[in-house]
């Protein structure tokens, strides 16, 4: 059942159901996060999920994606986020942080800087990343990496969190060394499948050895890369081909799944293709209104950038059939994936992607293909979706319709949900967006103010 309690490496989840990594704007321009961040995040806690993964904080001082999100790349930022941490935990749910670089998947910036398309190897790539190209790191700067994921476990802890996740997923940095059509490096960090894996491996390593062995430690990866070219032109081509087309197929993660157990990681959570976003980790649509807004945000940053806004500019007609080429599901996808690393792996198992009928989590947890669902656009437009099901619906009144336009718009506005069909008013959906982004005191404000309403 969703309801009953989970323990892994000590920690206890109240029940099956995680809020998984999502988040905006939530900081300031230096990375330390804000009121909002913490009410944000406390009210996944009061709508009733067994634990919360934060959005991807950056371990890198300097590259971070997308802007104004929080940072824990130093000491510094410990105490704010112990503040919102333990607002959750008062509430019974646990917080995990959520730690990844996005290497040359760093989607904004304030100027072009050459460290924001650090990646395994050079070349380019046309949807991720807004520099011209990407360059590879050296040796030393690999190790520097190694070194980032470490300190920043330890902060997780020192925060007084439950647990500590790495994204090897998302086509950002570690995954790029996975991937055999990015990663074309002839040190100890390439030319094979089991030396790409090695940064991954150094990572955990080290992050165990930081955190100790009795910390909640899981990975997020990415059962199958399914690369999605040639929308996704990514240049120069690497051998074999196939490598290069659909990047790691689903034997080749389970193997470095299994490695990853042997290393000490508690968990796996599993995800799906190359990328923020694409179609199989954010299943559902992909809004050309949005892609084209989040494409001209960035238009002035570099050639690229303004040649693949010029590209949106084109008719609609041709840019949606296009740009929907793998798109158009949302069913939960990625289930089957989560399966069989959970029977050829044997650590527990976080399945995630389309989730938000009761039955259907009911379903995956029963057969055996998860131990735990995530969710997140589902949690955005209802908060309170594991109160709903205490209460024996099935779905919300108005479920998230994986539309996909909190996914994008994220980078750019506040977070919130952005589908009108949603809602009987603009208004009410602006208040509603208003109201994720709101201190404590501003939540008292908005109340109040929609009581008044209410009178009238
Ligand atoms: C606005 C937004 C921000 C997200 N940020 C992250 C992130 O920081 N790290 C991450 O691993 N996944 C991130 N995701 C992906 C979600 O965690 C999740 O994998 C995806 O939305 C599919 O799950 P769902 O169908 O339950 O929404 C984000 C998704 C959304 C919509
Ligand atoms: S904008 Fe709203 S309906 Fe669309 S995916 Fe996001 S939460 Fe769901």
């Amino acid at each position: 059942m969703w309801s009953d309690p989970l323990t892994i490496n000590q920690v206890t989840l109240p029940n099956r159901l995680v809020r998984s990594s999502i988040g905006g704007r939530m900081a300031y321009y230096d990375g330390t996060v804000n009121g909002a961040w913490s009410n944000f995040e406390k009210r996944f806690a009061e709508g009733g999920v067994g634990a919360i993964i934060s959005a991807t904080l950056t371990i890198d001082e300097r590259r971070w994606s997308p802007l104004e999100y929080p940072k824990i790349s130093h000491d510094r930022f410990i105490a704010p986020l112990r503040r919102g941490v333990r607002k959750v935990q008062a509430l019974g749910t646990k917080y995990l942080v959520q730690l990844g670089d996005p290497g040359y998947h760093t989607q904004t910036s304030l100027f072009s800087q050459r460290t924001d398309s650090a990646s395994a190897s050079s070349g380019f790539d046309l949807l991720f990343g807004y520099r011209n190209s990407r360059f590879a790191l050296t040796t030393g700067e690999v190790e520097q990496v190694v070194v980032n994921f470490a300190d920043a476990a330890r902060r997780v802890r020192d925060i007084g969190c439950d647990g500590v996740e790495v994204t090897a997923s998302k086509g950002y940095l570690i995954h790029q060394f996975l991937n055999p059509g990015i990663n074309r490096r002839t040190d100890k960090y390439g030319g094979s499948a089991q030396a790409r894996f090695r940064l991954l491996a150094e990572i955990v390593t080290a992050i165990r050895e930081a955190v100790g062995p009795d910390f909640l430690f899981g990975v997020r990866l990415s059962a199958r890369d399914y690369n999605h070219l040639p929308l996704n032109l990514r240049l120069p081509p690497s051998l074999p081909l196939r490598g290069w087309w659909f990047g790691n197929d689903i034997d080749q993660t389970i193997d470095y799944g299994r490695q990853l157990r042997d290393l000490g990681v508690d968990y796996l959570h599993i995800s799906n293709g190359f990328g923020f976003i694409n179609p199989r980790e954010n299943p559902g649509d992909l809004p050309v209104d949005e892609v084209r807004m989040f494409m001209d945000s960035t238009a002035h940053l570099t050639r690229k950038a303004r040649l693949r806004s010029g590209l949106l500019r084109l008719p609609r007609a041709l840019v949606r059939p296009a740009m929907n080429i793998g798109w158009g599901d949302a069913r939960t996808l990625n289930l089957d994936d989560a399966r069989r690393f959970r029977a050829e792996v044997g650590l527990p198992v976080i399945a995630n992607g389309g989730f938000q009928r009761r039955s259907d989590i009911e379903a995956a947890l029963a057969s055996g293909a998860c131990d735990v669902v995530s969710m997140a656009r589902p949690l955005l437009a209802n908060p309170d979706l594991p109160k709903l099901f205490g209460a024996g619906h099935e779905q919300p009144e108005r479920p998230c319709t994986f539309c996909n336009r909190c996914t994008i718009r994220t980078t750019m506005f506040p977070l919130g949900c952005y589908d009108r069909s949603r809602f009987d008013s603009d208004e009410q959906m602006e208040q509603q967006i208003i109201r994720w982004s709101a201190t404590l005191d501003e939540q008292a404000e908005l109340d109040e103010q929609a009581e008044e309403l209410q009178g009238t």
